[in-house]
């Protein structure tokens, strides 16, 4: 019988391992530059985290959760991340770091879990790296969340994207708005998708995520929530524009932006790109004032986002990252050799050095072909004869020049060379 991997993951494999590595150096480079520190909530949680969260009533929860019981009898289920918003601020209620610090700027890159059905650019785990400035209802927060996304994107390679960016109002203004909303749908109630008129009754506002053709040209025609929001919140939002502005990013107002999940407020955002086809999104977050009050926290003000990291390599096409090299091949020239190598190498890698050598006892010629795949920057050949005066052979593989030194010199000679 034959494995596969279950539908919709991916086998990230070595010769992918460097682009992830360069693109998660660059990332953690940007975080650190803003001051976001990281944190690592586990990959999964209760269940009912992200039904009072996320929003039961998302197609995130409702669909796409891959859900594990419990063994102890009475305790919830748990659910793998489909996302890490909830889990971080539950993390910082209950480790009580507010008592620290009233801001909290963390940032996160790991796998998430959704059971979607699987598609370029959608599958069923894939990574998100993503911050969240938790503590301050502060515009410019908005605005700095977004320049860290811009920084990574264009730092990794990312040359063509797009920032849309619109306001949800806070709770109070949305409430008139979802009054509005229904009026309007319940005239054409009967054209939208049984989804669509289970979310009339429960959270018409699900209504905009609608993927069914006839309901999202519906949901075009029905009012905007921008058009709605009350004074303090377009004032907000007039802040988060003139930050954007005087921070030099670009951006389009969309109206029609609400994003999948329940707890935003205000600010919502997006990044697009034209390289990436159906699934354009890059990332994409908001401000999500009532979140931390609403979990048991402090009555305070969030922002964040959350990008997928397979889209952004994606969207970077092109962008290489070559494999570091080994400092060393140490190869065994006659059986003699054959115990003095593995000695050798292990003295070469304590001094800091990386390498590998041949244990299949394979020819000369063979083995030398290994250092060359390998690209090893030294070849290290030791047969009988330099065994007896303690000594080894080194050749530089890149201009292929060779001489012979007394092994305790090789560490060192390779070692400076790198330099
Ligand atoms: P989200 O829009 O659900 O937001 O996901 C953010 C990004 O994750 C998407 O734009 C996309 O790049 C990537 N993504 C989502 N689902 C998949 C999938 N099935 N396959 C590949 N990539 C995917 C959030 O998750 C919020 N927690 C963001 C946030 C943080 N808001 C405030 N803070």
């Amino acid at each position: 019988m034959s494995h596969k991997r279950p539908e919709g993951t991916d086998d990230i494999l070595p010769d992918q391992i460097p682009l992830w590595l360069r693109f998660e150096q660059i990332a953690r480079g940007v975080f650190g530059r803003y001051g976001y520190l990281e944190v690592r909530p586990p990959l999964f949680e209760h269940t009912r985290l992200f039904l009072k969260t996320s929003g039961d009533t998302t197609d995130v929860v409702e669909k796409q959760m891959f859900t594990v019981p419990s063994r102890s009898e009475g305790e919830d289920s748990y659910t793998f991340r489909p996302e890490l918003t909830p889990g971080v601020i539950r993390a910082l209620i209950e480790n009580g770091l507010f008592h620290k610090r009233p801001l909290w700027k963390v940032f996160y890159i790991g796998p998430m879990f959704r059971y979607e059905k699987p598609q370029k650019g959608r599958t069923r785990q894939f990574h998100q790296f993503g911050v969240e400035a938790v503590g301050s209802k502060e515009p410019l927060l908005d605005v700095e969340t977004m320049a860290v996304l811009a920084d990574v994107l264009r730092e990794v390679g990312v040359k063509e994207f797009a920032l849309q960016v619109n306001t949800l109002g806070c709770p109070d203004c949305r409430e008139a708005y979802r009054g509005r909303v229904r009026q309007a749908m319940g005239e054409r109630l009967l054209e939208y998708c049984e989804s669509c008129r289970r979310r009339f009754e429960r959270n018409v506002l699900r209504v905009f995520d609608c993927k069914v053709e006839t309901c999202a040209r519906l949901a075009e025609s029905l009012p905007a929530i921008a058009d709605f929001v009350c004074a303090d919140c377009r004032a907000h939002f007039e802040k988060v524009l003139e930050g954007l502005r005087d921070a030099g990013l670009e951006y389009v107002i969309n109206k029609r932006i609400v994003r999948g999940l329940d707890y935003y407020s205000r600010t919502v955002y997006e990044f697009t790109s034209t390289a990436l086809g159906a699934q354009n999104a890059l990332g994409g977050g908001g401000r999500y004032d009532s979140l931390v009050g609403g979990m048991g926290g402090p009555d305070v003000g969030a922002v964040g986002f959350a990008a997928g990291v397979e889209r952004v390599l994606m969207a970077a096409k092109g962008v290489e990252a070559p494999a570091a090299r080994p400092d060393f091949f140490v190869i065994a020239a006659g059986e003699e050799a054959r115990r003095a190598v593995f000695r050798i190498a292990q003295q070469l890698r304590a001094a800091g050095l990386a390498g590998d050598l041949d244990y299949e006892s394979r020819s000369v010629k063979a083995q030398m072909r290994r250092a060359n795949d390998l690209r090893a920057l030294y070849a290290v050949i030791v047969g009988p004869e330099e065994l007896a005066k303690q000594q080894a052979k080194i050749k530089n593989m890149d201009d292929g020049v060779e001489r012979v030194v007394a092994l305790a010199e090789v560490a060192g000679l390779i070692g400076r060379a790198r330099e």
